[in-house]
């Protein structure tokens, strides 16, 4: 049977994938970052899944506004970098695991959980930045991906709950599926940030780091954090927070944490990383 082994969350802030495309990682800046990154790269070189469950949103490259899925799963066989308006980021196209997805969609639907089902779509720095702190600047990734986009960008975006329920189901739909594969689930995006508006920049570290605290020790109630709350505590892209509660829900009540950092400024964010070991 297929098993989630573990959980990640991470930044995707595309000024980390530009410093890694441009080689700018001797810059003290960025240098800092990528440090904190240097214990994961041997950690998943010794835990290698086969397949990542990746949890991230789109920020208008794949959907416009004129169709918005509040969940979505990829269903493909392959997924390209997306074109955000400078050109592709020059790294490999994306392997996804259609038939997984497949059963993955089929569970998770009839779970009474509305993904929408995508056969084709481009994937951008919420993706792909995710897959570059993790596994550096490889010629091929070394896993398969199954891409599900989160709507956090056009209000009304998911309740932490939803996104925790749906975690839940996601793991049950994994469990089901009768072939050997390790599965990991990450949760990408957040911390604290504010991109426009008068409050732009806004970075709340005490508040971040609760979060952190309570993601691995009291999901559940976490969980029940309005949006109003995000806004007004993490800043307006700080909802980008509520796809770490669908990766927790996807793990057991208690998980082992192997490793934590956290870091400010990185671009307009706070970057919060984390892994999880799952507790069968
Ligand atoms: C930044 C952060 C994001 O989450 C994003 O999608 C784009 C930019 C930033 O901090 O620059
Ligand atoms: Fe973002």
């Amino acid at each position: 049977m297929a098993r989630i082994t573990a959980g990640v969350t991470t930044s995707h802030v595309p000024a980390l994938g530009a410093a890694l495309d441009n080689n700018k990682l001797g810059e003290p800046y960025w240098a800092r970052v990528f440090a904190g990154y240097d214990f994961s790269k041997e950690w998943i070189k010794k835990n290698m899944p086969d397949v990542v469950l990746l949890v991230y949103n789109d920020h208008a490259s794949a959907f416009s506004l004129d169709i918005v899925p509040t969940f979505g799963i990829g269903c493909a066989d392959s997924f390209q970098p997306a074109d955000e308006g400078w050109g592709p980021r020059p790294v490999p196209v994306v392997k996804g695991h259609a038939e997984f997805a497949a059963h993955l969609a089929q569970s998770v639907i009839q779970q009474d959980f509305d993904l929408t089902i995508i056969n084709k779509m481009d994937v951008d720095h919420g993706l792909t930045v995710p897959l570059s702190m993790m596994f550096g600047q490889p010629d091929a990734w070394p896993v398969r991906v199954i891409p599900i986009p989160v709507n956090v960008v056009l209000f009304p975006p998911p309740s932490g709950s939803r996104c925790f329920a749906l975690g839940k189901a996601l793991r049950k739909a994994v469990e089901s599926f009768d072939q050997d594969l390790n599965v990991q689930i990450w949760g990408t995006g957040g911390m604290s940030h504010q991109l426009q508006g008068t409050r732009a920049g806004l970075i709340n570290s005490p508040w971040d780091q609760k979060f952190i605290d309570r993601l691995i020790s009291e999901p559940e109630e976490l969980a029940k954090v309005p949006h109003l709350e995000y806004v007004r505590e993490a800043g307006s892209e700080g909802i980008e927070l509520v796809m770490w509660l669908i990766m927790r829900g996807a793990l057991s009540s208690k998980v082992n944490l192997v490793h934590r950092f956290y870091h400010v400024p990185a671009s307009n964010t706070a970057i919060g990383h984390l892994i999880l070991e799952n507790q069968q």
